[in-house]
Protein backbone atom coordinates (compact mmCIF):
# COMPACT_ATOMS: atom_id res chain seq x y z
CA UNK A 1 0.00 0.00 0.00
CA UNK A 2 2.58 2.21 1.22
CA UNK A 3 4.71 1.33 -2.37
CA UNK A 4 1.79 1.97 -4.19
CA UNK A 5 1.36 5.48 -2.21
CA UNK A 6 4.88 6.33 -3.04
CA UNK A 7 4.53 5.74 -6.80
CA UNK A 8 1.87 7.65 -7.18
CA UNK A 9 3.39 10.82 -5.67
CA UNK A 10 6.34 10.19 -7.93
CA UNK A 11 4.53 10.14 -10.74
CA UNK A 12 5.64 13.04 -13.45
CA UNK A 13 2.16 14.38 -13.90
CA UNK A 14 2.09 15.40 -10.23
CA UNK A 15 5.77 16.41 -9.56
CA UNK A 16 8.01 19.47 -10.81
CA UNK A 17 6.88 21.05 -14.19
CA UNK A 18 3.97 18.73 -14.59
CA UNK A 19 2.43 19.68 -10.82
CA UNK A 20 2.97 23.21 -11.63
CA UNK A 21 0.47 23.02 -15.25
CA UNK A 22 -2.01 20.88 -12.43
CA UNK A 23 -1.97 23.95 -10.57
CA UNK A 24 -1.22 26.92 -12.98
CA UNK A 25 -3.39 25.82 -16.21
CA UNK A 26 -7.14 25.80 -14.69
CA UNK A 27 -5.83 29.36 -12.33
CA UNK A 28 -5.04 30.82 -15.95
CA UNK A 29 -8.14 29.32 -17.38
CA UNK A 30 -10.73 30.77 -14.68
CA UNK A 31 -8.42 34.40 -14.40
CA UNK A 32 -8.72 34.65 -18.00
CA UNK A 33 -12.44 33.87 -17.68
CA UNK A 34 -12.72 36.31 -15.08
CA UNK A 35 -11.47 39.13 -16.93
CA UNK A 36 -13.54 38.63 -20.00
CA UNK A 37 -17.04 38.29 -17.40
CA UNK A 38 -15.85 41.51 -15.98
CA UNK A 39 -15.51 45.28 -17.49
CA UNK A 40 -11.87 46.16 -17.44
CA UNK A 41 -12.80 49.38 -19.26
CA UNK A 42 -13.81 50.69 -15.94
CA UNK A 43 -11.03 51.53 -13.24
CA UNK A 44 -13.43 49.19 -10.90
CA UNK A 45 -13.50 46.59 -12.90
CA UNK A 46 -10.03 46.25 -12.80
CA UNK A 47 -9.25 47.23 -9.19
CA UNK A 48 -12.04 43.87 -8.72
CA UNK A 49 -9.80 41.57 -11.36
CA UNK A 50 -6.46 42.87 -8.67
CA UNK A 51 -8.58 41.35 -6.15
CA UNK A 52 -10.01 38.22 -8.18
CA UNK A 53 -6.44 37.44 -9.32
CA UNK A 54 -4.28 37.82 -5.80
CA UNK A 55 -7.11 35.07 -4.53
CA UNK A 56 -5.67 32.51 -7.53
CA UNK A 57 -1.98 33.33 -6.13
CA UNK A 58 -2.36 33.53 -2.21
CA UNK A 59 -3.48 29.28 -1.09
CA UNK A 60 -0.29 28.80 -3.04
CA UNK A 61 2.00 31.11 -0.54
CA UNK A 62 0.41 29.47 2.24
CA UNK A 63 1.84 25.94 0.99
CA UNK A 64 4.92 27.08 0.39
CA UNK A 65 5.05 28.35 3.80
CA UNK A 66 3.68 24.92 5.59
CA UNK A 67 5.64 22.54 3.24
CA UNK A 68 8.95 22.30 5.46
CA UNK A 69 7.36 21.74 9.18
CA UNK A 70 4.49 19.39 7.30
CA UNK A 71 7.42 17.41 6.73
CA UNK A 72 8.66 17.69 10.18
CA UNK A 73 5.16 17.09 11.89
CA UNK A 74 4.16 14.44 9.66
CA UNK A 75 7.13 12.65 7.88
CA UNK A 76 5.37 10.44 4.95
CA UNK A 77 4.76 10.43 1.29
CA UNK A 78 2.58 13.14 1.03
CA UNK A 79 4.91 15.68 2.92
CA UNK A 80 7.97 14.76 1.11
CA UNK A 81 6.15 15.30 -2.25
CA UNK A 82 4.96 18.41 -0.69
CA UNK A 83 8.39 19.52 0.14
CA UNK A 84 10.23 18.28 -2.81
CA UNK A 85 7.67 20.25 -5.07
CA UNK A 86 7.84 23.52 -3.02
CA UNK A 87 9.48 25.37 -5.62
CA UNK A 88 7.26 24.70 -8.38
CA UNK A 89 4.40 25.49 -6.19
CA UNK A 90 6.02 28.70 -5.77
CA UNK A 91 6.00 29.54 -9.05
CA UNK A 92 2.56 28.57 -9.51
CA UNK A 93 2.57 31.75 -6.74
CA UNK A 94 4.43 33.77 -8.97
CA UNK A 95 2.62 33.11 -12.19
CA UNK A 96 -0.91 33.99 -9.88
CA UNK A 97 0.78 37.42 -9.20
CA UNK A 98 1.58 38.04 -12.45
CA UNK A 99 -2.13 37.96 -13.30
CA UNK A 100 -2.09 40.38 -10.18
CA UNK A 101 0.68 42.59 -11.23
CA UNK A 102 -0.58 43.22 -14.89
CA UNK A 103 -4.22 44.94 -13.82
CA UNK A 104 -2.01 46.58 -11.43
CA UNK A 105 -0.39 47.70 -14.34
CA UNK A 106 -3.55 48.58 -16.32
CA UNK A 107 -4.92 50.55 -13.28
CA UNK A 108 -1.71 52.46 -12.85
CA UNK A 109 -0.86 53.34 -15.87
CA UNK A 110 -4.54 53.58 -17.47
CA UNK A 111 -6.66 54.99 -14.84
CA UNK A 112 -4.11 57.26 -13.33
CA UNK A 113 -6.58 59.42 -11.84
CA UNK A 114 -8.67 56.63 -10.35
CA UNK A 115 -5.35 54.87 -9.08
CA UNK A 116 -3.80 57.22 -7.14
CA UNK A 117 -7.53 59.01 -5.56
CA UNK A 118 -9.20 55.29 -4.68
CA UNK A 119 -5.70 53.46 -4.58
CA UNK A 120 -2.58 54.63 -3.63
CA UNK A 121 -1.74 54.80 -0.03
CA UNK A 122 2.52 55.46 0.27
CA UNK A 123 2.52 52.01 3.15
CA UNK A 124 0.31 49.90 1.22
CA UNK A 125 2.75 51.27 -2.22
CA UNK A 126 6.02 50.84 -0.15
CA UNK A 127 4.86 46.65 1.03
CA UNK A 128 3.06 45.98 -2.31
CA UNK A 129 7.04 47.03 -3.89
CA UNK A 130 8.92 45.27 -1.58
CA UNK A 131 6.49 42.49 -2.19
CA UNK A 132 7.14 42.39 -6.15
CA UNK A 133 10.91 43.05 -5.69
CA UNK A 134 11.37 39.76 -3.70
CA UNK A 135 9.02 37.71 -5.21
CA UNK A 136 10.99 38.85 -8.77
CA UNK A 137 14.02 38.12 -6.97
CA UNK A 138 13.45 34.70 -5.24
CA UNK A 139 11.76 33.23 -9.19
CA UNK A 140 15.14 34.62 -10.51
CA UNK A 141 17.52 33.09 -7.96
CA UNK A 142 15.29 29.91 -7.82
CA UNK A 143 17.11 28.80 -11.36
CA UNK A 144 20.69 28.03 -11.56
CA UNK A 145 21.44 30.50 -13.35
CA UNK A 146 20.18 33.48 -10.83
CA UNK A 147 21.28 31.18 -8.28
CA UNK A 148 25.13 31.49 -8.74
CA UNK A 149 24.95 34.90 -9.03
CA UNK A 150 24.28 34.93 -5.27
CA UNK A 151 26.30 33.17 -2.30
CA UNK A 152 24.41 30.84 -0.11
CA UNK A 153 23.74 33.83 2.65
CA UNK A 154 22.31 36.04 0.33
CA UNK A 155 20.20 33.28 -1.31
CA UNK A 156 18.81 32.38 2.01
CA UNK A 157 18.30 35.93 2.46
CA UNK A 158 15.62 36.64 -0.59
CA UNK A 159 14.51 32.89 -0.61
CA UNK A 160 13.47 32.68 3.32
CA UNK A 161 12.85 36.43 3.35
CA UNK A 162 10.69 36.65 0.09
CA UNK A 163 8.48 33.80 1.87
CA UNK A 164 8.35 35.14 5.63
CA UNK A 165 7.17 38.78 3.44
CA UNK A 166 4.97 37.15 0.84
CA UNK A 167 2.70 35.10 3.65
CA UNK A 168 2.72 38.41 5.83
CA UNK A 169 0.63 40.66 3.23
CA UNK A 170 -2.11 38.62 2.49
CA UNK A 171 -2.02 37.05 6.10
CA UNK A 172 -2.37 40.60 7.44
CA UNK A 173 -4.45 41.88 4.21
CA UNK A 174 -7.60 39.34 5.40
CA UNK A 175 -6.28 40.43 9.23
CA UNK A 176 -7.65 43.87 9.09
CA UNK A 177 -10.44 42.72 6.88
CA UNK A 178 -12.08 40.51 10.12
CA UNK A 179 -10.96 42.46 12.77
CA UNK A 180 -10.71 46.43 11.44
CA UNK A 181 -12.33 47.35 8.67
CA UNK A 182 -15.90 46.10 9.63
CA UNK A 183 -16.13 47.75 13.21
CA UNK A 184 -14.55 50.76 11.70
CA UNK A 185 -16.48 51.67 8.57
CA UNK A 186 -19.78 50.53 8.33
CA UNK A 187 -19.77 49.74 5.04
CA UNK A 188 -17.46 46.76 4.60
CA UNK A 189 -17.84 43.28 6.25
CA UNK A 190 -15.92 40.44 6.35
CA UNK A 191 -16.75 38.04 3.79
CA UNK A 192 -16.32 34.25 3.87
CA UNK A 193 -13.27 34.14 1.48
CA UNK A 194 -11.40 36.86 4.40
CA UNK A 195 -11.67 33.91 7.36
CA UNK A 196 -10.61 31.66 4.68
CA UNK A 197 -7.70 33.57 3.73
CA UNK A 198 -6.82 34.79 7.39
CA UNK A 199 -7.44 31.08 9.05
CA UNK A 200 -5.49 29.58 6.50
CA UNK A 201 -2.37 31.88 6.80
CA UNK A 202 -2.56 31.47 10.64
CA UNK A 203 -2.78 27.60 9.92
CA UNK A 204 -0.03 27.60 7.89
CA UNK A 205 2.90 29.88 10.05
CA UNK A 206 1.18 28.02 13.45
CA UNK A 207 2.82 24.75 11.47
CA UNK A 208 5.96 26.38 11.68
CA UNK A 209 5.70 27.00 14.99
CA UNK A 210 5.02 23.71 15.91
CA UNK A 211 7.76 22.10 13.89
CA UNK A 212 10.10 24.79 15.84
CA UNK A 213 8.98 23.52 18.68
CA UNK A 214 9.04 19.39 17.75
CA UNK A 215 12.65 20.04 16.86
CA UNK A 216 13.95 22.22 20.15
CA UNK A 217 12.39 19.64 22.00
CA UNK A 218 13.61 16.70 20.18
CA UNK A 219 17.01 18.95 20.52
CA UNK A 220 16.18 18.51 24.26
CA UNK A 221 14.92 14.88 25.09
CA UNK A 222 18.99 13.92 23.53
CA UNK A 223 21.00 16.22 25.10
CA UNK A 224 22.37 15.06 28.53
CA UNK A 225 23.81 17.79 29.31
CA UNK A 226 20.06 20.21 29.54
CA UNK A 227 17.10 20.29 31.84
CA UNK A 228 13.88 19.80 30.81
CA UNK A 229 11.82 23.58 31.38
CA UNK A 230 10.55 23.64 35.14
CA UNK A 231 6.94 23.41 35.78
CA UNK A 232 6.81 26.94 36.06
CA UNK A 233 7.97 27.81 32.60
CA UNK A 234 5.70 25.15 31.20
CA UNK A 235 2.78 26.63 33.00
CA UNK A 236 4.22 29.90 31.68
CA UNK A 237 4.80 28.70 28.09
CA UNK A 238 1.21 26.99 27.82
CA UNK A 239 -0.49 30.24 28.71
CA UNK A 240 1.13 32.16 26.71
CA UNK A 241 0.01 29.81 24.14
CA UNK A 242 -3.32 29.84 25.24
CA UNK A 243 -3.40 33.81 25.19
CA UNK A 244 -2.15 33.88 21.60
CA UNK A 245 -4.82 31.60 20.67
CA UNK A 246 -7.36 33.41 22.03
CA UNK A 247 -5.96 36.86 20.83
CA UNK A 248 -5.94 34.85 17.07
CA UNK A 249 -9.71 35.14 16.91
CA UNK A 250 -10.49 38.15 18.90
CA UNK A 251 -8.81 41.32 17.26
CA UNK A 252 -11.40 43.52 17.42
CA UNK A 253 -11.48 44.16 20.90
CA UNK A 254 -7.59 44.52 21.40
CA UNK A 255 -6.87 46.21 18.74
CA UNK A 256 -7.91 49.53 19.49
CA UNK A 257 -5.82 49.58 23.03
CA UNK A 258 -2.73 47.63 21.51
CA UNK A 259 -2.38 49.58 18.70
CA UNK A 260 -2.21 53.10 20.38
CA UNK A 261 0.43 51.79 23.25
CA UNK A 262 2.41 50.06 20.33
CA UNK A 263 1.93 53.59 18.49
CA UNK A 264 2.42 56.14 21.62
CA UNK A 265 6.36 56.64 21.35
CA UNK A 266 6.37 59.26 18.30
CA UNK A 267 9.21 57.13 16.29
CA UNK A 268 6.65 53.90 16.43
CA UNK A 269 3.63 56.28 15.17
CA UNK A 270 5.98 58.35 12.49
CA UNK A 271 7.00 54.40 11.41
CA UNK A 272 3.71 53.48 10.91
CA UNK A 273 3.47 55.70 7.86
CA UNK A 274 6.49 53.92 5.71
CA UNK A 275 7.76 50.69 7.75
CA UNK A 276 5.81 47.45 6.29
CA UNK A 277 3.39 45.61 8.67
CA UNK A 278 4.62 48.49 11.44
CA UNK A 279 3.43 48.23 14.29
CA UNK A 280 2.46 44.35 13.82
CA UNK A 281 -0.46 44.02 15.22
CA UNK A 282 -1.85 41.15 12.88
CA UNK A 283 1.16 38.90 13.91
CA UNK A 284 1.21 39.87 18.06
CA UNK A 285 -0.80 36.56 18.38
CA UNK A 286 1.54 34.12 16.73
CA UNK A 287 4.45 36.38 18.47
CA UNK A 288 2.57 34.85 21.96
CA UNK A 289 2.17 31.51 20.87
CA UNK A 290 6.28 31.26 19.25
CA UNK A 291 7.04 33.01 23.04
CA UNK A 292 5.06 30.09 24.72
CA UNK A 293 6.57 27.53 22.36
CA UNK A 294 9.93 28.67 22.91
CA UNK A 295 9.99 28.71 26.89
CA UNK A 296 8.07 25.48 27.47
CA UNK A 297 10.72 24.14 25.17
CA UNK A 298 13.67 25.85 26.59
CA UNK A 299 16.46 23.62 28.20
CA UNK A 300 18.61 25.26 31.16
CA UNK A 301 22.43 23.97 31.25
CA UNK A 302 22.48 21.13 33.89
CA UNK A 303 24.99 22.54 36.78
CA UNK A 304 28.47 22.44 35.91
CA UNK A 305 27.99 21.07 32.91
CA UNK A 306 28.77 22.74 29.18
CA UNK A 307 26.05 24.33 27.66
CA UNK A 308 24.74 22.23 24.38
CA UNK A 309 24.28 23.92 21.20
CA UNK A 310 20.35 23.74 20.02
C1 LIG B 1 2.60 47.85 -5.54
C2 LIG B 1 2.05 46.65 -5.49
C3 LIG B 1 0.60 46.40 -5.23
C4 LIG B 1 -0.50 47.19 -5.49
C5 LIG B 1 -0.54 48.58 -6.14
C6 LIG B 1 -1.66 46.46 -5.04
C7 LIG B 1 -2.97 46.90 -5.17
C8 LIG B 1 -4.08 46.24 -4.77
C9 LIG B 1 -5.44 46.65 -4.98
C10 LIG B 1 -5.87 47.91 -5.76
C11 LIG B 1 -6.25 45.74 -4.40
C12 LIG B 1 -7.78 45.76 -4.43
C13 LIG B 1 -8.30 46.50 -3.27
C14 LIG B 1 -9.79 46.60 -3.32
O1 LIG B 1 -10.47 45.58 -3.51
O2 LIG B 1 -10.27 47.70 -3.17
C15 LIG B 1 -5.41 44.75 -3.79
C16 LIG B 1 -5.86 43.66 -3.06
C17 LIG B 1 -5.04 42.69 -2.53
N1 LIG B 1 -3.68 42.56 -2.71
FE1 LIG B 1 -2.47 43.89 -3.62
N2 LIG B 1 -1.26 45.26 -4.50
C18 LIG B 1 0.11 45.19 -4.60
C19 LIG B 1 0.91 44.13 -4.19
C20 LIG B 1 0.47 43.01 -3.54
C21 LIG B 1 1.30 41.92 -3.08
C22 LIG B 1 2.82 41.81 -3.23
C23 LIG B 1 0.51 41.01 -2.45
C24 LIG B 1 0.99 39.75 -1.82
C25 LIG B 1 0.42 38.61 -1.95
C26 LIG B 1 -0.86 41.53 -2.52
C27 LIG B 1 -1.97 40.93 -1.97
C28 LIG B 1 -3.25 41.45 -2.02
C29 LIG B 1 -4.40 40.83 -1.37
C30 LIG B 1 -4.36 39.58 -0.52
C31 LIG B 1 -5.51 41.62 -1.69
C32 LIG B 1 -6.96 41.40 -1.23
C33 LIG B 1 -7.69 40.53 -2.21
C34 LIG B 1 -9.12 40.23 -1.75
O3 LIG B 1 -9.96 41.15 -1.85
O4 LIG B 1 -9.37 39.11 -1.33
N3 LIG B 1 -0.83 42.73 -3.19
N4 LIG B 1 -4.10 45.05 -4.05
Amino acid sequence: MNIELAKIFKHKAINTWGLLLVFAVPMCIFNYLAMTDTNISSPEGVSHMISYSVRWAVPFIYLVVAASSVKVLFPGVFSSWWMRNRKYIGLVFAIGMAWQAAFIFILSTFYRDYYFSEVYYFRDEVEGSVGYIFLVAMVITSFQFGRKRVNQAQWKLIQKGGIYFLWAYPFSVYWWNLFYYPYVESYSTAELHDYIFYWAGFLAFLLRIAAWGKTRNKALKKSNQLESPSGLELCLGVGLILLGLIASATGNYWFDSVSSLASFPAWSAEMALWLPFWPLEPFMPLMLIAAGVGVATKGRSLRGAEVAKI
